[in-house]
């Protein structure tokens, strides 16, 4: 069995059929893609008119003209429809963007989390900026010190009872952890000549440990040494530094003390920051004062002439004098916090209240 020859007629009626199938096809196309999918099913090279023209051989030739002319009216019109259904597609594309909510560029950005100072590394910062700022320059020593710069050069010898009172951690070949930062004196002075005027912050070690006192702790040690350095310039220079760091009205102290290595020698109160001075808290005395009315907040004194010998300073000519505040205490009075081991807990609900 063959198929049947095309007629002219057949061929019309399927032209007619395709074009009244875009028509509806059409309807359902909501987006481009689909859109360019039907044009190449209807006029692609594969499509279905070329197809339906296929057909046209078998037409008797004075007939093909009239066939192709009506081929030609289908296929301009499926244009014209798909080119119409872009056309409303792109605006209401544009329409959609349009009513889409506006970008709105004076919101405020997204904050981008970031940390900030351990609140010892920021108050470390604020006692040598404002060492700095009185003229000061920053000098380093090991924490991991030998005797002799730890100890003897700071005349305190082998056997002598200072050395008990600095609960110290020994490391071996006669090493020690710093139980101070006051070696760095020593190294300071072993390296450079007067005038000398220097600060070294740093870590220290000493066997104690409860809620005042850290087997780890900070401090900052500061040496001027001239000609002509005299206790008064020891007053005025602590009592300029403790102001900036405490404010410009508390009340600072000298009350006499030792040290091996300055004679005199001084520590410094502040009045206290807690009950201001008049040594009451809530319930009786203040409890951080524990009633003095004041806050010890430095030890210092001016250089002992034993000390310059060591370093090859000639006491005769230099004078100067030392101090060393601890940066622990400085934070606990500023914060009012009054457990040192929370600054080493490393609990972030404390760290970030500052
Ligand atoms: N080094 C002493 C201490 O740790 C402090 C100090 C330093 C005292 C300098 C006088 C002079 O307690």
């Amino acid at each position: 069995m063959t198929e049947a020859a095309p007629t002219p007629g057949s061929i019309g009626q399927q032209l007619k059929v395709l074009g009244a199938e875009v028509v509806l096809s059409l309807e359902s196309v909501d987006d481009k893609t689909a859109l360019e999918a039907l044009r190449v099913e209807v006029l692609g090279k594969k499509g279905k008119l070329t197809k339906i023209l296929r057909g046209l051989a078998g037409v008797a030739p004075e007939e093909r003209p009239k066939i192709g002319h009506a081929a030609n009216e289908v296929k301009a019109a499926v244009e014209r429809a798909i080119e119409d259904k872009a056309k409303l597609l792109d605006q209401a594309e544009r329409q959609a963007r349009l009513d889409r909510p506006q970008l709105d560029v004076t919101l405020p950005a997204f904050g981008q989390p970031h940390g900030h100072l351990h609140p010892l590394a920021a108050t470390m910062k604020e006692v040598c900026d404002t060492l700095c700022g009185l003229g000061f320059s920053i000098a380093e020593g090991p924490e991991v010190e030998d005797e002799y710069h730890n100890f003897e050069a700071l005349n305190i010898p082998q056997n002598h009872p200072a050395r008990d009172m600095q609960d110290t951690f020994f490391v071996d070949g006669g090493r020690v952890l710093r139980t101070h930062t006051s070696p760095v004196q020593i190294r300071a002075m072993e390296s450079q000549q007067p005038p000398l005027m220097i600060i070294a912050p740093g870590a220290v070690y000493r066997h104690d440990d409860d809620v005042t006192h850290s087997p780890m702790f900070h401090q900052v040690e500061g040496l001027m040494v001239d000609r002509h350095v005299t206790f008064r310039h020891l007053k005025g220079v602590l009592t300029a530094f403790l102001h900036r760091l405490f404010g410009e009205d508390v009340s600072v102290r000298f009350r006499p003390s030792y040290f091996p290595f300055t004679e005199p020698s001084a520590e410094v109160d502040i009045a206290c920051v807690i009950c201001g001075g008049d040594g009451s808290g809530a319930a009786g005395a203040c409890r951080v004062c524990k009633g003095t009315g004041w806050l010890e907040i430095l030890g210092s004194g001016m250089v002992h002439p034993a000390v310059f010998e060591h370093v090859g300073y000639d006491p005769e000519v230099y004078t100067g004098f030392a101090f060393g505040i601890g940066v622990e205490r400085v934070a606990m009075l500023k914060h009012g916090i009054d457990d040192i081991r929370l600054f080493f807990a490393n609990d972030l609900r404390f760290i970030q209240q500052f």
